[in-house]
Order: structure tokens, then C-alpha cells, then sequence
């Protein structure tokens, strides 16, 4: 969408003017022929930083169900006492927002006769300054990347392989520094990546081993490390999924599309930092040549895994992952995935799953979650959850020995990788897609995009 500072003409028909208002409900009424839109925010000293990403949604999801093209606001509306942000960060948290709002994924739906509800234009009055253009244009490329994100993440898994993953990264980060390494599966036999291999034997896709290189800070500083998910679809392996609970599996590499597009992002915004992302990618499938229950797979560390359950894959392609992120000598090592139905069980669909040993990152990551949208909240990593994970025939088992605390035994497994690196973990499985009321387009919901792009900023 575009967006465009000045007064509205005065005989804009196909413009929706949107206003906040101090009443209960949200009203549109018609003046002079013209639509207006009076969303109720009851108390504005009741509005919170929370609140405010809902608002900013609400107003172009209104639009587009009164099918205009544009939407005329008035930048003071947005001043509230308890919102401590800057004319910029208001601006910034406006254009993420309206973007994300704006996203539907129609790539295979024919377009209805009138054509797309999208909007098209947001006139923004009352402002000129140069700080809050600023705030929108990075607004609009932040939300930008997370739409590309959750384009990436809702692609079905009949066209969205490994190898096709790996194509689609490399195309994210054309012409914006991003170095992009692929190693197939003869690469990976080489180096002894038994986790990915072990995972991705059932299928007939190739696995792949994305990295992604971002090296703009200086040539001494240590990188942040970013690594996702990149499972194209989850079927549980020979530990087949019941039918219910397999439809959504094609967005089992949510944490992958994420890494490649905070990369795109960090590119985009021109960071000066060392930003590394690493994307291990395979497909889980039931076959002939399937990994079974009671492998036990050699992993990149020299730990070995047994498997006890092939639907918990995700930790085992992530601990391939983990230990290979070591070899950048990393300031901070943070993993995305869509790892555990326990981490929804815990938290419901409105926070991220975070894990980590470290109480001042658990603090930083909380408050930019706040600062974000993509909301995260703490479970335990107590050494005493090893106990859990102790294998029998191999050195760490991939499921716990009950069937509690399924998110924490899936961190703690990991944790067996990531010890020699300051280390967060997030489980976006309850983010992994949108829900009623949050104003976003049915399907992937983007997260953590937002918070990582903070994070690289910030750390
Ligand atoms: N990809 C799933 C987890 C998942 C489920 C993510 C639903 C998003 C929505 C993961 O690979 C998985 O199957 N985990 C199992 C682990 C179990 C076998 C220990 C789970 O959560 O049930
Ligand atoms: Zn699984
Ligand atoms: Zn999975």
C-alpha cells in the first residue's frame, strides 16, 4: 500500500475517513456522501501499547470490509497517555501493523469479480514531519517481510520442498549481501550430519542445509546466530499424525520462513551487525526407507539420538542445527521452531514458548516481545528436566519419559546442543497461525519476525 501525508480532498468518495472516539462501539455514519468511521476506544487512558497494534489492524480490516481502496487518518488520533512511544515508533508500529492487516493469501484463489478487497492507499493527515515519514517507510518494510513470511509459511507442502525452500531463500535475499550456501545430502553424509539425514530418509524430497550469511558489522565482532525450523511438511513419519492433527503441517518450517525473512530484513534495513542464519530443511514421511522407532542416529555434535518417537523430528534436525551454528563463535544463538503441541497446551495461541538459562536475555526478549506484538513467555529449563531426556540405547532420547511437560523435555533436549553459546529458545508452535479477533488473515501469523528484527537492532 501506499502511504501518503497531507489533507484529504474533500470530495474523496472512495475514501474511508477513520477517526478514534471516546464511545463504546464503532460507528459509520455518512457525512456529505463521504463514509466515516468512528472506532470506539472507550477510555483513551485505558489504551495500551497492545491494544494500539489491534486498533492499528482493526482500521484496515474495517476498510476492507466497506471494499474501499483508501483510508484517510488523522496522525494525532494515535497519541495515547499510556503508549510511551516516540512520534517515530508510532508511525513505525502503524505501518508494520496496516501492512500485516492488509495481507490475505489469494496466491490460488481466483480473484472474486470486483476484484481484492486490498487497500490500496492510507492518507495520514496532521503530520509532516520527517521522523514520522521515516517511522512509516520502516514500518511498511518490517510488515512487508513478515506478509513474505507468512506467504512463505502458508505455501502447501506438495510445492513447498526443501529444495524449493532453499530457492525461495536464496530469491528473499537476492541483491541485499545475504551470501547463501546450500549443502545437499552428499554434503551433509560428509560431514556426519545424522540427525537431517536420518529425518528426511522416509521422503523422496532432498534435504537441505540453508545458510544464510549477513556480514555488515565489523570484521571482529562475534555474530548473532539465527536458526529455524525448515520441516516442509510434518506427516509424524512412521509415528504417522492422526488426520486431525496433520492438516496444518505444511507450516512446519514457520521457523525457517521466519529466520530467512529477519535476514531479508536485517538486509533491507541495512544493519550494521554479522547476522548468520542457518535453516535445516526436510521433509517427514512415512515410507519403505523411513527412520523408525528405536534408531539411533549420530548427530553433527557426536551425541547420538534415539529415537523413540519419529514425530518429534523438529529437535532432532535442530540439534544438526545448533551444534553447526558453534562454528561461528557466536555472541548469541537464538532457534525458531513450530516444535511441540505441549508449548499450546501451556500458553494457549497468543504467546511464544521462551526457554533460556539466562535471566537478563529472558528479561530482554519479554520486553521485546512487549515492544513488538509478538508477545513470548517463559517456561522452566532446569537441569533437573534432563532426567526426562537420558536415552537407553543412545545418549539423549527426543521424547520424554511421560507424557507431561512436552515443550520443556523438547527444550531441554536441544539445550544438549546449544551449551557452549549464550542460547534462547523459542517454541512458535501456539504463534505458528493467526486467531479470531487478532485482525490478521486466516493462516501463518508471521511470528516472531517483529521481535527478532528488534532484537538484531537492539543486541
Ligand atoms: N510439528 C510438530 C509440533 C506442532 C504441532 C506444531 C501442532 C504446530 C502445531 C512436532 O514435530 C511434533 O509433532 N511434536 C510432537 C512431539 C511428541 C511426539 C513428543 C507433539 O507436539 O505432539
Ligand atoms: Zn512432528
Ligand atoms: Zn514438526
Amino acid at each position: 500500500m501506499k502511504i501518503t501525508f497531507g489533507d484529504v480532498p474533500k470530495k474523496a468518495k472512495d475514501t474511508l475517513r477513520v477517526s478514534l472516539a471516546s464511545q463504546k462501539t464503532t460507528d459509520v455514519t455518512l457525512i456529505d456522501g463521504i463514509r466515516h468511521v468512528a472506532i470506539g476506544i472507550d477510555d483513551p487512558k485505558k489504551v495500551t501499547l497492545r491494544r494500539l497494534f489491534l486498533i492499528a489492524r482493526q482500521i484496515i480490516a474495517i476498510a476492507k470490509v466497506q471494499k474501499v481502496k483508501r483510508v484517510a487518518i488523522h496522525f494525532s488520533d494515535f497519541h495515547f497517555p499510556e503508549v510511551e512511544l516516540s512520534r517515530r515508533e508510532v508511525a513505525e508500529l502503524l505501518g508494520a501493523n496496516f501492512e500485516m492487516a492488509n495481507f490475505e493469501f489469494v496466491k490460488y484463489k481466483t480473484p472474486p469479480p470486483e476484484g481484492w478487497s486490498f487497500i490500496e492507499e492510507v492518507i495520514v493527515s496532521g503530520t509532516s514531519w520527517d521522523d514520522v515519514r521515516e517511522g512509516f517507510k520502516i514500518g511498511q518494510v518490517i510488515g512487508d517481510e513478515v506478509n513474505k513470511c507468512r506467504a512463505l509459511a502458508n505455501t502447501p507442502g506438495g510445492e513447498m520442498t526443501p529444495k524449493k525452500l532453499a530457492q525461495e531463500a536464496k530469491s528473499a535475499v537476492k541483491g541485499l549481501g545475504v551470501h547463501v550456501t546450500v549443502f545437499g545430502e552428499r554434503a551433509m553424509k560428509k560431514i556426519g550430519m545424522g540427525g537431517v539425514l536420518g529425518v528426511s530418509r522416509g521422503s523422496d524430497e532432498e534435504a537441505q542445509f540453508i545458510i544464510l550469511e549477513y556480514k555488515k558489522g565489523s570484521v571482529k565482532e562475534k555474530p548473532i546466530v539465527l536458526v529455524g525450523k525448515g520441516v516442509t511438511f510434518d506427516t509424524g513419519g512412521l509415528n504417522l499424525k492422526p488426520e486431525n492433527y496433520m492438516y496444518e503441517m505444511h507450516m512446519d518450517m514457520s521457523g525457517g520462513a521466519a529466520v530467512i525473512h529477519t535476514l531479508a530484513l536485517a538486509a533491507r534495513l541495512k544493519l550494521k551487525k554479522n547476522i548468520i542464519g542457518i535453516i535445516p530443511a526436510v521433509e517427514n514421511m512415512p515410507s519403505g526407507s523411513s527412520y523408525h522407532p528405536g534408531d539411533v542416529l549420530r548427530s553433527y555434535s557426536g551425541k547420538t539420538i534415539e529415537v523413540l518417537n519419529t514425530d518429534a523430528e523438529g529437535r532432532i534436525i535442530l540439534a544438526d542445527g545448533l551444534a553447526y551454528a558453534k562454528k561461528y563463535n557466536p555472541r548469541l544463538v537464538v532457534d525458531v521452531a513450530t516444535l511441540t503441541g505441549a508449548a499450546s497446551a501451556a500458553l494457549g495461541s497468543r504467546a511464544t514458548a521462551l526457554f533460556t538459562k539466562d535471566e537478563k536475555l529472558e528479561r530482554l526478549f519479554r520486553n521485546l516481545g512487549e515492544e513488538s506484538g509478538d508477545f513470548v513467555w517463559p517456561l522452566p529449563l532446569w537441569d533437573e528436566y534432563e532426567e526426562e531426556i537420558k536415552g537407553t540405547f543412545g545418549d539423549w532420547a527426543n521424547v520424554g519419559k511421560t507424557r507431561y511437560g512436552g515443550a520443556i523435555n523438547a527444550a531441554i533436549f536441544l539445550y544438549q546442543f546449544a551449551k557452549e553459546y549464550p542460547w534462547v529458545h523459542l517454541d512458535i508452535a501456539p504463534r505458528m497461525t493467526s486467531i479470531e479477533g487478532e485482525y490478521l488473515a486466516k493462516g501463518a501469523a508471521g511470528a516472531p519476525v517483529r521481535l527478532l528484527i528488534k532484537l538484531l537492532e537492539r543486541f
